[in-house]
């Protein structure tokens, strides 16, 4: 992938910071996913009083790219941004949604505020998934 198209994409998560719903941890994340045709879909991290429905920025940025008509398992690169001491690392919800919506070789971009970048797979960030095909009898 391109670089610039790298650098779009994380400044793009970085952008999507701003529009954080975080009144309780006050630590603002944002997501920034490709598709197939070049379109950018942003989202944020979305928190709740009762904690649990809290949405990380990842998942929004993919529930809302398929809510928008993009087909599952079509993503080409996801960024994900936040004010972290080391390049920000997506949790393991996030992880299995990304091995359910994109494809293991969607290339994960993780940034933080300093301009540090670490990229791996969706497959190398889930090792031995369990994937719909696991649902097989
Ligand atoms: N969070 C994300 O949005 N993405 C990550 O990769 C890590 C964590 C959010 C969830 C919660 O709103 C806040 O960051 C603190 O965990």
């Amino acid at each position: 992938m391109e670089l610039a198209i790298q650098q779009k994409l994380l400044s793009q998560a970085k952008e999507a910071m701003k529009l954080a719903y975080v009144p309780y941890s006050q630590f603002r994340v944002g997501a920034a996913v490709l598709d197939q045709n070049g379109r950018i879909h942003l989202g944020c991290n979305i928190e709740n009083a009762a904690y649990g429905p809290t949405n990380c920025a990842e998942r929004t940025a993919l529930f809302s790219a398929i809510a928008a008509g993009v087909a599952p398992r079509t993503f080409t690169a996801i960024a994900v941004v936040g004010d972290t001491i080391d390049p920000i690392t997506p949790c393991g919800v996030c992880r299995q949604v990304m091995i359910e919506l994109c494809n293991p070789d969607t290339l994960v971009m993780m940034g933080n505020l300093a301009g540090e970048c670490n990229v791996m797979t969706v497959q190398e960030l889930l090792p031995g998934a369990f994937t719909p095909t696991s649902l097989e009898r």
